[in-house]
């Protein structure tokens, strides 16, 4: 045999050596679950090791997970029920404890990416990313609300806005918004090709902010679609978009592929809740190794072409 491809696995480091993918901290998004009050730290059930942080204990956290090298972050609100309405009006009055937060933390630190979460869900009576009248959800009607909550958030100093709502011609709306307010510089990260998915069940737990009625089969992506989220890249790209986005991640590695192959800007995946929950799940049974396996799911949705992941592993990872 002159052909011996073992002859290339021989060792750990030559192993090391030929290695096509490199997972490294720079590379990771680590979400991060925000609540008002003080002193409070409330474990999410389905997601363990994941909290929701009141801004006092948040610092500590971020100071942690910077000095173990992290240095982006994407922050989400929990929102009390009694705050939220139809048109999602919280989500940009002026003493908003999520805008409050994100103030707090480019002040303290501010060399970290912080992005946003841009949607109404969270802030939503009826649960979702939109405006709902009659059942629907108004695409025109929600484009000025998530423009709104944009531009608050970059007024707050956020780094990265991430529309994570699906709505059409969203992004041009909000860019044109924030360059009008003098944002130029408020960076735009699309969840371009979000599908509509079970491995959000998680996250929802984690915000209470799973739909009222219905399900976002109308807005988000469906699963069965891959040159569909051509079309959205285009989009987001025309529209202004600095990055796009494939999520979920595990179950989307030839989107991710495809869409990094057909555009130059660079490409995110969200590793997302559910994810995250069914290493937990069967780790804690002992049918899967932890560690092992979700630095093989980083390492492959890097693989697939994604620059940057968004992960709940994260801070496991920058932490071995
Ligand atoms: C809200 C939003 C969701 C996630 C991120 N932003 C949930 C949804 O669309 O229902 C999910 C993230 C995760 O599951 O980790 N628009």
């Amino acid at each position: 045999m002159l052909q011996r491809p073992r002859r290339n696995r021989k060792s750990e480091a030559i192993r090391n050596m030929i290695a096509e993918t490199q997972l490294h901290k720079n590379d990771l998004i680590y979400p991060l679950f925000v609540v008002d009050g003080k002193n409070f730290k409330s474990p999410i059930e389905s997601m363990p090791n994941c909290f929701r942080w009141s801004l006092d204990l948040l610092l500590h956290e971020l100071d942690e997970c910077c000095n173990l090298g992290l240095q982006h972050f994407v922050l989400f609100p929990a929102v009390d029920d009694h705050l939220k309405d139809k048109i999602a009006s919280y989500s940009y009055k002026e003493d908003n404890f999520y805008l409050k937060a994100i103030r707090s933390i480019k002040e303290r630190f501010p060399t970290i990416t912080i992005m946003s979460d841009v949607a109404m869900d969270p802030y939503s009576s009826d649960g979702h990313d939109g405006f709902v009248e009659d059942g629907q959800i108004l695409n025109d009607k929600t484009l000025p609300i998530l423009a709104k909550m944009a531009t608050a958030q970059a007024q707050a100093g956020i780094d990265i806005i991430g529309p994570s709502d699906m709505m059409d011609g969203r992004i041009r709306k909000i860019r044109e918004e924030l360059d009008q307010g003098g944002y130029q510089n408020t960076s735009i990260m699309s969840y371009t090709a979000k599908y509509a998915s079970s491995f959000y069940g998680p996250f929802r737990d984690a915000l209470d902010s799973a739909p009222k009625a219905g399900d976002k089969k109308t807005y988000q992506m469906d699963p069965r679609n891959k040159r569909e989220a051509l079309i959205e890249a285009e989009l987001d790209e025309l529209e202004g978009a600095d990055f796009l986005m494939v999520k979920p991640a595990l179950s989307y590695l030839d989107v991710i592929q495809t869409l990094s192959e057909n555009s130059n800007l660079p490409v995110s995946a969200y590793n997302v809740s559910g994810e995250y929950a069914m290493v937990h799940a069967a780790a804690e049974k002992g049918w899967l190794d932890y560690e092992n396996t979700y630095i093989e799911i980083l390492t492959s949705i890097k693989r697939a072409g994604a620059n940057m992941i968004l992960s709940y592993f994260a801070k496991d990872f920058v932490k071995r």
